[in-house]
């Protein structure tokens, strides 16, 4: 038991006839391009699946060996395979964030420890992690917050002794992944995990990888199960690690940060924008979130409740970034739904 649901994730807030601002995977997804691989492949379903042309086709995107390469089933399953593999004498995790990393260490019994990045800059202090921490877990840009970290400041946590894992899942929503440690061969220990569900809309196939040590992959590896993904997953994976797929998501990255912009430029007074949103969501504070949130909720829009991320409060909320009209849409909304929560005390 923890103080906060750790499993409660996006997807729990939808429901039929809600706009759908709680989960970040990007709108008109997948591509119709996309969507022909994952057809074309299920005429191979019958034979098991072969790995290896999407490894070979994933370490050539990246720069790596194959032998660095770990294929998953979602990014979600890495954080599963780190806690069956590893046994971390001290695991510290970088918080507000993802849960499932959490959700994973503690289901497999390791103690776990947070270090809270303070609100509302969420800035990393490398020198906050602890010297002797042997596992630390951190996401770039992070969800929910949207923070960007610096790639030095998330380089200086790696060191001998120490498995360092960076979730990149959203790395490929902002322009040019500059802080990316995905071609670093050279720190120590360092983990970095990757996702296909966000920009290429493939959350129910549940596909991504991770980079990293051949002998860290291994040891995760020995803990899948035998062929762990799924042939229209595999080619997936071969299809958007193209030199032409690859440009796509950059164009959808770099649309992203207008359409983002514009979100933020018609959000109503009273409410704050925390950090510097860099990636597919912001997070937002407002009065009295909960009333809020469940108010936006009656009138058909579903926002991302902040309050089972450790460090987060009832009055923070994720909104995802969608187009523009959507944004406008919403901000409306969200102006109205305000005026309507306050009580007669707030106005007066
Ligand atoms: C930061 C982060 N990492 C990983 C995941 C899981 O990704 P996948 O669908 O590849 O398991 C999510 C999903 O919400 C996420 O937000």
């Amino acid at each position: 038991m923890t103080d906060v649901d750790l499993d409660h994730h996006g997807d729990a807030e939808l429901a039929p006839g809600l706009v759908d601002l709680a989960v970040n995977v990007r709108g008109g997804t997948p591509p119709a391009w996309l969507k022909a691989v994952l057809h074309e492949a299920l005429e191979a379903v019958a034979t098991y699946p072969d790995a290896g042309p999407a490894r070979a086709a994933v370490a050539a995107a990246h720069g790596r060996d194959p032998a660095g390469v770990l294929l998953t089933a979602g990014a979600a399953e890495t954080f599963v395979l780190l806690a069956r593999a590893l046994r971390p004498r001290r695991a510290v995790l970088v918080h507000p964030s993802f849960t499932e990393p959490e959700a994973a260490l503690r289901a497999a019994g390791h103690p776990v420890e947070r270090l809270l990045l303070e609100a509302p800059a969420y800035r990393l202090d490398p020198a906050a992690v602890p010297d002797d921490a042997d596992l630390v877990v951190l996401g770039n840009p992070t969800n929910p917050t949207s923070v960007l970290h610096p790639a030095a400041a998330v380089a200086a946590l790696a060191r001998p002794g120490r498995v360092l894992v960076v979730d990149e899942a959203f790395a490929d929503t902002v322009p040019g992944e500059p802080e990316s440690l995905a071609a670093r061969t050279d720190l120590p220990g360092l983990l970095v995990v990757r996702s296909l569900t966000k920009t290429w809309g493939l959350a129910g196939l549940r596909v991504g990888y991770a980079l990293g040590p051949a002998p860290l992959v291994a040891a995760l590896a020995a803990h899948q199960p035998h062929w762990p993904v799924a042939t229209p997953a595999l080619a997936a994976l071969a299809a958007c690690t193209t030199p032409a797929a690859r440009a796509e998501a950059e164009a959808a990255a770099r649309e992203l940060a207008v359409h983002r912009a514009a979100l933020l430029a018609v959000l109503p007074p009273g409410v704050e924008v925390e950090g510097d949103p860099r990636s597919s969501f912001v997070l937002l504070r407002v009065p009295d979130g909960d009333p809020v949130r469940q108010e936006l909720r009656r009138r058909g829009w579903a926002v991302r409740r902040g309050d089972t991320f450790p460090g987060l409060s009832p009055d923070h909320l994720r909104v995802a970034v969608r187009d523009p009209a959507t944004s406008r849409a919403f901000a409306d909304t969200l102006s109205d739904v305000l005026t309507a929560v306050r009580t007669p005390e707030e106005i007066h």
